[in-house]
């Protein structure tokens, strides 16, 4: 059998395997919360599913272009306006099947052996497996508890080099849920204009999903470096979405042709209908989506003091997504045992902190992305690991 290495060196991502497993203990009759899985447990707003219904019936079956309908690409344009009040036009929107062809096609385009690629750790794993596959060197920048998880500057500057092709940044983070604000991003991209051969990526799929009425600091507002910046959007985790599979990406007008090249070689086009239900998403009422996000809220504050009141973890506060990634150190346990214990036999799906890179071993990966009810029940069946 003559394998590609390429292949052999491709990852996966792990909250899958455990949602498979959480869901074959569950079907065997035990009684299990998934608190493993990174998606919102709320449906897709009733406007935004009937909009995908009346594509079919308008008869919306073909190919689109391969870079995404323009009323679709220009409602983005219209957002990133509204957002950020920064005027990108539509030919740098790539619209793609969810978020994650954004982290394929930029590790493909700046990763190749000789290059090397910075990305945090922990991570979404996502990075860390298309680094090594596109041939690029993968370097971890750790991101630590006594940091809040946030980018630890000067760490980050110690690991460029001339051959750094590409870093990676997501805020707010996945697994932590940690969120850096303006002044955070600010200096980022201070360090950042010193090194002008170097990209961006920055992953900002959770942006409408931060806490304490807190404005997204976008990559987007910074002119100095927007020439050399790839954006990773999508409608997966606002609204809802991610079994739509419908992202969108701004690029460098340098390298769009070749995100767009490589869209026509994977797949195509998007989903026609998903795209017809990401515009009634951005153009639509947006009351559903403020409702899930103050619901986000009362969970993370909820979570956040519960976890704390256990003795065998601590918990720092999340300021985005809907994650918590508590220290279980006190338990005695690595975050892996951890987590076989609560699925095991406590019947509790977490995520060990090492499905996220190296270096969060004494850590586990809580979402709360499930009903108050459950999230109560669940801790209560932690405190007694
Ligand atoms: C940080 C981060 N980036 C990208 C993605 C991919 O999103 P999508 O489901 O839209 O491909 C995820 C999904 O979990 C994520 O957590």
């Amino acid at each position: 059998m003559k394998v590609s290495k390429k292949i052999i060196n491709l990852e996966t991502e792990s909250a899958f395997a455990i949602l498979a497993k959480a869901t074959k203990l569950a079907s065997e009759g035990k009684d299990i919360i998934n608190l493993g899985i990174g998606q919102p447990d709320f449906p897709t707003p009733r406007n935004i599913q009937e909009a995908g219904i009346k594509a079919i019936k308008d008869g919306h079956h073909g190919y689109t272009p391969s870079n995404g309908i323009l009323p679709l690409r220009e409602a983005v344009s219209e957002q990133i306006y509204n957002d950020y009040n920064v005027n990108i036009n539509s030919d740098q929107i790539l619209i793609t099947p969810g978020g994650k062809p954004t982290i394929f096609y930029s590790s493909l385009i700046l990763g190749c052996k000789g290059n090397e690629i910075i990305y945090p750790d922990p991570g979404f794993p996502i990075y860390r497996s298309m680094i090594k596959f596109s041939g690029a060197k993968g370097i971890p920048l750790e991101l630590s508890e006594e940091d809040n998880f946030e980018i630890n500057i000067n760490k980050l500057e110690k690991l460029i080099t001339k051959k750094t092709s590409l870093i990676i940044i997501n805020n707010p983070n996945n697994p932590t849920g940690s969120f850096m604000n303006k002044k955070k991003i600010d200096e980022i991209v201070k360090m950042l204009e010193k090194y002008p051969d170097v990209f961006i990526m920055s992953d900002e799929i959770y942006s409408k999903i931060i806490f304490n009425d807190q404005e997204m600091p976008s990559f987007i507002n910074y002119e100095s470096i927007r020439d050399r910046l790839i954006i990773l959007e999508g409608w997966s985790k606002t609204f809802c979405m991610t079994g739509w599979r419908l992202g969108w990406s701004m690029w460098p007008k340098k390298l769009y042709e070749y995100a767009n090249k490589l869209c026509v070689n994977d797949h195509s086009c998007p989903n026609i209908i998903s795209q017809y239900a990401g515009l009634e998403a951005l153009k639509g009422p947006k009351d559903e989506i403020k409702k899930i996000k103050q619901e986000f809220q009362n969970r993370k504050n909820f979570v956040h003091k519960k976890l704390n009141e256990l003795e065998n973890m601590t918990c720092f506060e999340p300021g985005g997504a809907f994650y918590a990634f508590p220290n279980i150190s006190l338990s005695g346990y690595n975050g892996q045992k951890f987590s076989d214990i609560a699925l095991e036999e406590k019947g509790v799906a977490l995520v060990p902190g090492t499905s996220f890179g190296n270096s969060a071993k004494n850590f586990v990966r809580l979402s709360y992305a499930n009903s108050m009810e459950n999230l109560e029940k669940a801790i209560y069946k932690l405190s007694a690991i």
